[in-house]
Formats: structure tokens, sequence, C-alpha cells
């Protein structure tokens, strides 16, 4: 009896060695359970009624004797239904190990299903993003609902990794922590290109307002720095602050984040290991002037004005959307200021942003 389980314990590892995508997913997820739980037929069910079924030998073609059934869950958020049947009956063990994989497949399911709406969101984008008809307004409006609705699952994601990763809640061995390590950087690339979508197509749909108040630059950026701490820490840069205590600025706090988080980012991402990424800011009588240095890659001279056009990369870079740089622009458009760039090849680049005091 234990033998079995065990054994199986062994075959449910398969699911990991599988590649799963959203063409063939219900398919290899039920020829990988056939493997560990033998049964005639499977069936899913969805909640939105799509439904999808699959015969393993000719006794499927009567009902099945004996049916055993798992919630798809992720979250503690009821999606669908797996079942399978056969002639024989399943035993205990068989039904606990059917149940642990019902959660596997659960997952993997919700992970294919995030994955492609996040790349028809960008193809979506890409195709009709710029059109003013109605129809890119709808849109727009159904891509700023999908994200939101994706945002707050990432920043649980987030959170929890980071409650993990403090070590509050139990020490973790070396690989733990490199693993949790891993699961914030992914996290963040995905919460930015989310945001990042988010914010082109308010942009685009003429919605992005702005809430000002004013408050203290230094606590703004700190924030900004802290989600951005296992960036620095993968690459191991330098980093250097230079925002003057008790710098107060009239703009809108989630917007001037934004623009640090993009800034930084890029810093981040075009720097090398072992790098500099510096901000610091000044303020004269009429602006406040903030700049993010690094002494990355740099970019040609003919690039400087293209690259805050939307989608543009200098080169491709996966977990990127092109749209960092037109969406910083634009908010410092829309608090009645002016970026520029100044970089060299190899040397590296510095982003200027004044913004005018209210
Ligand atoms: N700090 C930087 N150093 C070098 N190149 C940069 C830097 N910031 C931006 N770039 C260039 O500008 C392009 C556009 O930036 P951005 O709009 O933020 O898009 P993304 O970061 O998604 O590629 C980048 O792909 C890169 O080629
Ligand atoms: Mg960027």
């Amino acid at each position: 009896m234990k033998n079995y389980y065990k054994n199986s314990i062994n075959k449910i590892k398969n699911f990991y060695s599988v590649k799963f995508d959203e063409n063939n997913v219900e398919t290899a997820l039920f020829d990988t359970l056939n493997r560990i739980v033998e049964f005639d037929c499977g069936k899913i069910y969805y909640l939105n009624g799509k439904e999808k079924t699959l015969t393993y030998s000719n006794n499927c073609n009567i009902t099945p004797k004996h049916v055993t059934e798992a919630e798809l869950c992720v979250q503690g958020l009821n999606f669908g239904i797996i079942e399978i049947g056969r002639n024989k009956i399943f035993t205990e063990e068989e039904i606990l190990v059917f149940e642990s994989c019902a959660t596997i497949i659960a997952g993997i399911l919700k992970d294919i299903e995030m994955n492609s709406i996040i790349k028809m969101q960008l193809s979506m984008l890409q195709e009709g993003i710029s059109a003013k008809n109605t129809e890119n307004l709808i849109k727009n409006n159904f891509i700023s609902n999908v994200s939101h609705e994706l945002r707050s699952p990432l920043n649980s994601i987030l959170g929890f990794a980071e409650l993990l990763d403090s070590q509050f809640i139990g020490t973790l061995n070396e690989k733990q922590s490199e693993y949790v390590e891993d699961i914030r950087i992914a996290g963040l690339h995905l919460l930015t290109m989310v945001n990042e979508i988010l914010d082109i197509s308010k942009i685009e749909s003429g919605t992005m307002n702005l809430t000002l108040r004013t408050f203290d630059l230094k606590q703004n950026v700190n924030e900004v720095v802290n989600i951005l701490k296992p960036l620095f820490a993968k690459k191991n840069l330098k980093f250097r602050s230079k925002i003057p205590e008790e710098m107060k600025i009239t703009a809108d706090y989630t917007k001037i984040q934004q623009i640090f988080f993009n800034l930084l980012s890029n810093a981040i991402k075009f720097t090398p290991e072992n790098g500099l990424v510096q901000i610091k800011s000044s303020e004269s009588a009429n602006n406040i002037t903030i700049s993010v240095k690094d002494n990355g890659c740099g970019i040609e001279k003919e690039f400087h004005k293209k690259i805050f056009d939307k989608f543009v990369q200098i080169s491709q870079m996966a977990d990127s959307t092109g749209l960092g740089l037109t969406i910083t622009s634009e908010i410092v458009k829309m608090h009645g200021g002016k970026i520029s760039v100044k970089s060299e090849p190899q040397k590296g680049s510095e982003f200027i942003i004044k913004i005018p005091k209210l």
C-alpha cells in the first residue's frame, strides 16, 4: 500500500518534466495523469461552460462504473472539476494521489491561461492601440480591466515571496532562499509588464488622471528602491541615492513612483554586473530636477529620440514591452515637465526629468 503511494509520488514529478502549452494542455495533462493513476476516460468541466473529454479505452463507450472527481482550485478559487472514470474501483491511495495531481493540474492550467492572456494583450496592443476609433477604445477598456485583475494576484505573489524572504516565519536554507528570490524577480518582471500595459492603455484612451498632493520625494523613491532590491542584488549593482532630506514635491505620488520604477528598471536592465546606478535630485526657484544615471551599455545618439516612441527597443529583450519610456515621458508631460537623455555607448546613460514647482 505504502509502496504504491511512494511510487506515485515519484511519478507525480512527471508533471514538471512535460512541456504544456495552450494547444495541447488538456491532452498532455490527461496523458501524464494516466501514467500515474490508470483510468478509461477523463473529463474536465470548466465553470465557464467549456468541457474537455478524453478516452483511453473502449470501456469508455459505456458509462464507467466508478468515477472520482476533484475540484480545480487555485488560491481558493474554484474554476472547474476534473473527473476520471473506469470499471475497476479506485483505491483510497489512488484517490489521494489523484487529488494531489488535481492541485498540480489546476496550477498548470491557470498558468497557461495567464500566459495567453498576456500574449493576447500584447498582440492586441501592437495591432490597434494607436488608432482612435471606438473599437480600440473598447479594447483599451478591456485591456485595462484584465490588467487590473492580474495585478492583485501578482501583488500577493510578490508579498508572500517577500514575507518568506524576510525569514520572519521560518528559516530558509540556501536553495529555498534562491528559489524565493527567483519568484520575486519573475513576479516583478511580470508586474512591470502588466503595469506598463495598464498605463499605456489609460494614456491612449485619455483616462489617465493626476491626483496631486505635496509629499516627501525621498520617501517616494525609497519605496520604489525597496521593491527593486532583488534586481539590484541579482546583478550585484551598487546603488547611490542623493535626494536631499525634506525635499518636497507637489505631484501625483504613484505616477512619480512609476517614473522612478521605469527608469531604475531600465538602468538595472542595461547595466552589466557590478555596475553603478545613481539617483539624485535638486531644486531651483521654479523646477525640481531628478536624474537617474547608470554606467551601463549606453545608447547611440541616433536613438536618443526614438527610444521614447511606443514599442521601440534598440535590441529585443525578453520580459520587456518597449513601453516604459513612452509612459514615463507621458507622465512627465502631464506634470508639465520635460525628460531628456544624455548617453554614450559603453559609457552609460542619464535620464533627466524637470518638473515645474506648483
Ligand atoms: N538606461 C538605459 N541604458 C541603455 N539603454 C536604455 C536605457 N533605458 C532605455 N534604454 C533603451 O531604450 C529602449 C526603450 O526603453 P523602454 O521604453 O523602457 O522599454 P523596455 O525597457 O521595455 O525595453 C530599451 O529597450 C533600450 O534599448
Ligand atoms: Mg523599460
